[in-house]
């Protein structure tokens, strides 16, 4: 039987105790922690497969379990996505190479407690175009996350994220969103990164949900490749990613996915 807490709303989106948010809290930073400890595996020559080997092993000896391995078939840790790819990047023998970009997005399950979070890398040294797409989508993210709170609703963070990306003459992809996410991996309400303000499910405190826009140098259209999970840009533009899993409190929000290192942007001083 399926284990039942909280209650839904008429959404169908679930409300999570107080007493949840412990969970979620320890799940979310083993997740960041892993992400601040592969940031020096990054360079250039390092293959994609070897970062995914090493995030398998950490995930292991926390003595967790990888959220992603089995998902759907899927059979890695990590998502890598380089370049022009938007997500679902495969982890795989191709070497990067000096200037790549790319995200690297790992969940955990801690005690049931579900840990998603994903943020950006550099091989080598960063690329002037790639640095200003990789600082308007991690300020986008957080853009989104302060409208996070009770009475405000999702179209309101979807809003305050397109109209931030459009501002910089950058486009939001439209094909993939966030999720809740708590005691399972992907729950309602879908967490889209565009919108009109007012529009959408009213936020509660006890909402448990990942934000995680993606963001195109070019125009927002993707297509998935015959892996069947590789999603890239349909114009080959850059594309960069940022992801947390948030709680909405009483008053406001709570990160699970904070670095515990104070590492989450930029990751590429380390
Ligand atoms: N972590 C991704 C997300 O943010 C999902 C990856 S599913 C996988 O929702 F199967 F591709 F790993
Ligand atoms: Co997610
Ligand atoms: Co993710």
């Amino acid at each position: 039987m399926k284990e039942h807490r909280g209650r839904l709303t008429k959404d169908g989106i679930r409300i999570y105790e107080q007493s949840d948010f412990a969970g979620m809290h320890t799940a979310g930073a083993l997740a960041a922690r892993i992400l601040d400890d592969v940031a020096i595996h990054v360079f250039p020559g390092q293959s994609t497969a070897e970062i995914d080997r090493l995030i398998t092993q950490m995930v292991e000896d926390a003595g967790a379990t990888s959220a992603t391995i089995g998902y759907k078939g899927y059979q890695h840790a990590s998502c890598i996505s380089v370049n022009h790819v938007v997500c679902h990047g495969i982890p795989g023998d191709k070497k990067l190479k000096d200037g790549d970009i790319l995200n690297i997005d790992v969940t955990v399950i801690v005690d049931g407690w579900f840990g998603d979070t994903s943020r950006m890398y550099v091989a080598g040294k960063l690329p002037r175009k790639a640095e200003r797409l990789i600082q308007v989508t991690h300020d986008a993210l957080f853009k989104g996350i302060e409208m996070v709170k009770p009475g405000n609703t999702f179209g309101d963070i979807g809003h305050a994220i397109q109209a931030y990306v459009e501002a910089h003459r950058m486009s939001v992809v439209r094909d993939f969103c966030g999720h809740g996410l708590g005691r399972v991996f992907h729950a309602p309400p879908n967490v889209l990164h565009y919108g009109r303000p007012g529009t959408g499910a009213k936020l509660e405190e006890g909402m448990f949900f990942t934000i995680e826009p993606m963001v195109n140098l070019g125009r927002p259209e993707t297509k998935t490749l015959a892996d069947d999970w590789t999603a890239v840009t349909r114009d080959k533009s850059l594309s960069a990613q940022f992801e947390h899993s948030v709680g909405v409190t009483a008053d406001g929000v709570e990160i699970f996915t904070l670095s515990p290192g104070g590492k989450y942007h930029p990751t590429y001083s380390s």
